[in-house]
């Protein structure tokens, strides 16, 4: 009977060592759920935030993002990427920053682009470095999360406000400009006739 129960206890262990290979979130990198059989996303609003220290960014800049629990509930894993606003694709790279905490994957063949807890500790609270790419990917983007309460409460796409991409002016101003570039043009034109 103890034999049964050791090793029942055993075996429900190992299936947990088994969801955490090395205490990270397998990497699902499209949908960020992670592969505990049989459980799903939560649909309620998750108790923990996604912020980054900067509403703007230019190309190159390191924003440190911050992950955590608004009200004191732990989480044994996370998995976080930077997405263009339309979610379609990561964009830019982490740094791996403390070392014994987290991990790096190469999501959509773009190396370091998703980064996830690699301990078995709970955490409240943890910062990450993400780096801007220097040139491609000029979109405004968005950090996307997935918490890990427990194996089976978890909740995906936990995202950030929108990042804006600072050297593209907005849509507004781009109309305006375009209007007032054909206006000078027009003018030119009007010049030009009337001189010949
Ligand atoms: C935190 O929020 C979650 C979800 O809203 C809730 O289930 C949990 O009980 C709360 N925990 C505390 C300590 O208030
Ligand atoms: C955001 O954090 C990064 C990394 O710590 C730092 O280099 C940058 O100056 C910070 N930006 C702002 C606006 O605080
Ligand atoms: C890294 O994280 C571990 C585990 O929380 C901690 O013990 C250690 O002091 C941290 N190291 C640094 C440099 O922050």
């Amino acid at each position: 009977m103890y034999l049964l129960l050791f090793l029942l206890l055993k075996m429900y262990t190992l299936s947990q060592v088994h969801a955490y290979p090395d205490g990270s979130i397998a990497p699902a990198c499209d949908s960020m759920i992670p592969t505990h059989p049989s459980f799903l996303p939560q649909s309620t609003v998750a108790p923990y935030r996604v912020t980054a220290n900067r509403t703007t960014y230019t190309p190159g800049d390191v924003i440190r993002v911050t992950l955590e629990s608004v009200n004191s509930t732990e989480f044994e894993g996370f998995m976080l990427q930077a997405r263009t606003s339309s979610g379609k694709r990561t964009v830019g790279y982490f740094m791996p920053g403390n070392a014994s905490l987290v991990r790096l994957h190469d999501c959509f063949s773009t190396e370091k682009s998703t980064i996830s807890h690699s301990a078995a500790n709970e955490l409240t609270r943890i910062e990450v470095m993400w780096v801007a790419p220097l040139t491609s990917a000029l979109d405004n983007i968005m950090f996307c999360a997935t918490f890990v309460k427990n194996y089976a409460e978890f909740w995906t796409m936990v995202n950030s406000q929108t990042i804006l991409l600072s050297n593209s002016p907005a849509p507004a101003v781009n109309l305006l400009m375009m209007s007032f570039c054909i206006l000078i043009a027009l003018t030119g034109l009007s010049r030009a006739s009337s001189l010949l």
